[in-house]
């Protein structure tokens, strides 16, 4: 970021293109790479795929276009925009509500980076395992053991080493030379994956499309995972908008960042599932451990699996990394803002608390029974339910009360030609609310009935 006067001493993205790359490093993580496989797993496969390609479209790119456009009109961490653009009113509460989400994501979020790390230490140093069995052990053993402490210690530490550097160069820098290179390796596993043997089945369960498992769970689900893909309800884009200049067109950079997310993830799918059902006993509904349990055995049929091995888990954990950037700076910028911290305090408060909060998740995979299942509800609660109600906060305010047409003036400012306003407008103030509600309402009273 280089500090430009129109932005006062805000600092601002250096060009369309860093800024698109940033959003995308922010959106582009655990959550395309884990959690889509897992949850196209435990849902059932296609009607999933299915329903999630519509709530990305026509649900993530509006509500992703509102988060800039209030950013960038705000210039503000997410609880000072509504306080500017809604002076005295409730709404700073929905920055609230995603201060205290990106701290719960970050909790867990970083376990799983953890893991990834992990894998990238022992593919290295020990190789994959030389059988599906020998590949399942180490991971339930690695589970079972204090490890993933150190893990998650490692992964939070380098976080809270980039944050309290300022957002600037590095991120900008990482995501311009390692995603591509990400999507090459992905590009190759996929290759691999549907050229095993049985490979046809897990093309069939991903792809062929079978609307009888959809129900309103999974369309709930794929709903609050297109939020997590596309890092929206909580404010990491308003934050991340409000560094964005105004010569920046928001609707194309929101295209860009939706659909270079939805490939991603599209590719960690058909690299799953294809190698999933080659292997006799695994099972799509795993849940946390799928991918650890799937990949390995691709690594393993490959030729310089171990260097291929290594590469894509270090990969990934980049990936991970300027996601946790954006979850940590929500919480940091707006300790600086609204509260006067210090940069360096406020990342170091809050990696110890993100920290702390995820023990329980580190350890309930296998080494302290009590708190198993602890990470999968933190995952829904705060990953998936909290983001869809944030996003629905989202639009009603930008929809009836900050009003669509002071956010199509915004746009506007960049892009004169702006000409999806009437469109945007609609679903941002009926379709996108109303969707989410209802599918909200009805799990509320499945759970209450
Ligand atoms: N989008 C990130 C991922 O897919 C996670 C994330 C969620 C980051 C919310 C920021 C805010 O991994």
């Amino acid at each position: 970021m280089t500090h430009s006067a129109s932005v006062g001493t805000r600092g601002s993205w250096g060009s369309k293109l860093t800024f698109v790359l940033a959003a995308a490093g922010s959106a582009i993580g655990l959550g395309n790479i884990w959690g889509f496989p897992m949850l196209v797993g435990l849902y059932g496969g296609s009607g999933f795929v299915l329903v999630y390609l519509i709530c990305v479209l026509l649900l993530g790119v509006p509500v992703m276009i509102a988060e800039l456009t209030i950013g960038r009109s705000a210039r503000s961490d997410p609880v000072g925009a509504f306080k500017k653009l809604a002076p005295q009113s409730r709404w700073r509460f929905v920055g609230v509500l995603g201060v205290v989400t990106g701290l719960l994501i970050l909790s867990y979020y970083s376990v799983i980076a953890g893991w990834t790390l992990r894998y990238m230490v022992t593919t290295l140093t020990e190789g994959v395992g030389d059988s599906p069995a020998e590949i399942q052990t180490a991971f339930t053993g690695f589970l079972a053991s204090p490890w993933p402490l150190v893990f998650h210690a490692v992964f939070m530490a380098i976080t809270v080493w980039v944050v309290m550097g300022g957002v600037e160069g590095g991120i900008e820098r990482s995501t311009k030379i390692l995603m591509p290179f990400l999507l090459l390796i992905l590009l190759l596993l996929v290759l691999r994956s549907v050229t095993l043997e049985g490979a046809w089945r897990g093309i069939d369960f991903y792809l062929r499309p079978d609307l009888s498992k959809i129900s309103f769970s999974v369309v709930l689900a794929a709903m609050g995972q297109a939020f997590f893909s596309l890092s929206l309800g909580m404010g990491a884009m308003i934050t991340y908008g409000s560094y964005l200049s105004e010569k920046e067109d928001i609707a194309s950079s929101a295209l860009y960042v939706s659909l270079s997310d939805l490939l991603v993830a599209f590719l960690a799918g058909l690299a799953i599932f294809p190698a999933l059902f080659s292997v006799p006993g695994l099972r799509p509904d795993e849940g946390p451990a799928l991918i650890f349990l799937v990949l390995p055995n691709i690594f393993h049929a490959i030729p310089f699996g171990q260097l291929f091995g290594t590469t894509f888990y270090l990969l990934v954990a980049i990936a991970a990394l300027t996601s946790a950037i954006s979850l940590l700076e929500v919480v940091v910028a707006y300790l600086i803002d609204q509260r006067g911290w210090s940069r360096r305090r406020a990342a170091l408060v809050v990696g110890v608390l993100a920290y702390l909060l995820g023990v329980p998740s580190a350890l309930g995979e296998g080494y302290v029974p009590f708190f198993s299942g602890f990470l999968s509800r933190v995952d829904f609660l705060f990953g998936k339910l909290s983001l869809v109600i944030g996003g629905l906060l989202i639009c009603l305010f930008v929809g009836w009360r900050w009003g669509t047409a002071s956010a199509v003036a915004e746009i506007q400012r960049s892009n004169p030609g702006f000409r999806l306003g009437k469109a945007w407008s609609f679903l941002v103030k009926y379709l996108c609310p109303f969707a989410i509600a209802a599918i909200l309402i009805h799990q509320l009273a499945d759970l209450l009935l």
